[in-house]
């Protein structure tokens, strides 16, 4: 039986199902679990339309290129991986339409942004050191690192 079934003194509403409710919703909260808040605590920034346009087009563009790497990966095209981390998610990314936006972030989410830059080009260098090595692992969880900076972001601002 799962635990959050076991700890639920409430019976489970007949219309669960019908609102795509799961017992997860009604577990007690698990702070170390990044699951969507009930409550929105994220920090709505003021972003002008342009901006804003452009920064969304860019996220998706993001979302494009860890796919990307991703099936380079699996295919052991790690010179490849490497280079479209670097070029489209890296340090050497940082121009255009995001640099242009970054000035209407707070600095508490510039930061992140770097964060998730820097950790793009630190995959780029373990996905480099993969192709010698044969050694996939480094850069795999240097990957999961660059998605936890995108969670992280995320989790902490949304646009307005
Ligand atoms: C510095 C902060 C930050 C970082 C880092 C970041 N994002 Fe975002 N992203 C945002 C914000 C803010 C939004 C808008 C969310 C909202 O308003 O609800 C967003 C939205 C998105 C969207 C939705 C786009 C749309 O059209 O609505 C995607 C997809 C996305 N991000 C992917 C990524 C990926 C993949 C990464 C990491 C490689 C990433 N983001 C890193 C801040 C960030």
């Amino acid at each position: 039986m799962p635990l959050a079934l076991a700890q639920s003194a409430t019976p489970m509403p007949h219309n669960m199902a019908q609102h795509g409710m799961t017992l997860h919703d009604h577990a007690p909260a698990a702070p170390t679990k990044q699951t969507a808040p009930k409550i929105d605590r994220r920090t709505a920034v003021h972003f002008p339309d342009a901006a804003k346009r452009a920064t969304l087009a860019e996220m998706r563009a993001h979302l494009q290129a860890l796919g990307e790497i991703q099936m380079a990966l699996s295919k052991s095209e790690f010179e490849l991986a490497a280079r479209l981390a670097e070029n489209k998610l890296g340090l050497s990314s940082m121009h255009g339409d995001m640099v242009d936006s970054a000035r209407y972030m707070p600095a508490g989410m510039r930061e992140m942004g770097y964060a998730m830059h820097q950790s793009a080009s630190q995959f780029a260098l373990e996905a480099q050191n993969a192709s010698v090595s044969g050694d996939l692992h480094p850069a795999l969880a240097a990957l999961a690192k660059v998605n936890q900076n995108c969670v992280a972001c995320h989790a902490a601002y949304k646009l307005k």
